[in-house]
């Protein structure tokens, strides 16, 4: 049976990461602060869902506190990390920029340290899309340069793959990079625009549109991003980096018209402009991801939001019109 450590099981890739694999018979040691970056409720119930596995051991640890990190994972023979605690989001990242350093360059560093020292072969990590920046030419690839990000967070995410080279060369640890596109679904973050704007519509309270509505998302399904972390962990490269991403980007209105469709409600609308650190499009090539992963997403948006606004109006007992 294989075990692994995965971090930010209570969040939510790290949740339906975890969840499949304890179906799959994986063993997981999962490792989370639980931090108050959005309601902790919502990273409880997730957890809670997990725990109902046998195989889960959950540790609530700090990844930036190395001793105590060090010293929990020691208790453990794993076959490998999958890294995805962090503090997510771009425009938080203006306003409390250290716990950036903190949590992102600091705990994976942490996290590289600990399985160099305790000779875990290999790493699975999340990058992210933020680090394309201002990039204009689409789709994004791997292979464009990524030196110019728009946020401290997405240079975050650059640093970490780096430190991931750095630390395949000279330890032999196989690293692999994962830039995941804006993902969503069922127990999705509270703080991204398909659980915002959903909230709002139901509540029939007005949604920020920002940019005038002039923006294209790849939006990803989160089954599909489990999928691609799974095929990523069943493989060994060196060191890579991989997009997961639809490919497939929405446009801002077509997406909120999505959203209205399956709440059966119209959203009011209040346009805004850009919005610091953002960028107006993101598509992920995947000629790469298809060639050596095998992967390609297939869950299309229509069919991902239906399935997220059930979740929504289930979990927050939104009675049936
Ligand atoms: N959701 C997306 O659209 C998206 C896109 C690109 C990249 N990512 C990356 O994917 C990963 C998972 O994202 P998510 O959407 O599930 O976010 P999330 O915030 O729901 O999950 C992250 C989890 O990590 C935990 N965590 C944060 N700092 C920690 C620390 N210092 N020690 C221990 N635990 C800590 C949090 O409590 C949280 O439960 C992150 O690395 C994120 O940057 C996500």
């Amino acid at each position: 049976m294989k075990k692994v450590i995965v971090t930010g099981t209570a969040g939510f890739i790290g949740f339906h990461l975890a969840n499949k694999l304890l179906k799959q018979g994986y063993e997981i040691v999962g490792i989370d602060n639980l931090n108050d970056y959005y309601d902790v409720n919502l990273k409880e119930a997730r957890n809670k869902i997990l725990k109902e596995h046998k195989n889960y051991n959950f540790k609530k640890i700090d990844i930036s506190e190395y001793d105590k990190l060090f010293s929990e994972c020691s208790n453990h023979k794993v076959d490998m990390i999958v890294h995805l605690a962090a503090q997510a989001g771009v425009r938080h990242s203006i306003e409390n920029p250290h716990v950036y350093g903190k949590y992102n360059l600091n705990g994976t560093l942490n996290i590289f340290e600990v399985a160099r020292h305790q000779k875990i072969p290999k790493i699975v990590y999340a990058s992210s899309s933020s680090v394309y920046g201002g990039n204009t030419i689409v789709p994004f690839s791997e292979s464009h340069n990524v030196d110019k990000p728009v946020s401290l967070y997405a240079a975050t995410k650059k640093a970490n793959e780096l430190k991931a080279h750095a630390y395949s060369h000279l330890y032999g640890i196989n690293m692999t990079g994962l830039r995941f596109f804006t993902v969503y679904g069922p127990y999705g973050r509270p703080d991204m625009a398909a659980y915002m704007f959903v909230k709002n519509i139901l509540e029939d309270k007005p949604i920020k549109i920002f940019n005038q509505g002039d923006m294209e998302r790849d939006f990803t399904y989160v089954d599909d991003i489990v999928n691609g972390i799974i095929s990523a962990m069943d493989k060994d490269f060196k060191y890579e980096i991989f997009n997961l991403g639809n490919s497939n980007p929405e446009k801002l209105m077509d997406f909120v018209g999505i959203l209205e469709k399956h709440c059966g409600k119209k959203a009011i609308k209040e346009f805004h402009p850009m919005q610091a650190g953002d960028v107006k499009k993101t598509h992920a090539c995947l000629k790469k991801t298809k060639e050596m992963l095998g992967w390609e997403p297939t869950t299309n948006i229509d069919e991902g939001l239906k399935n997220f606004i059930e979740w929504y109006k289930e979990y927050h007992n939104v009675k049936k019109r």
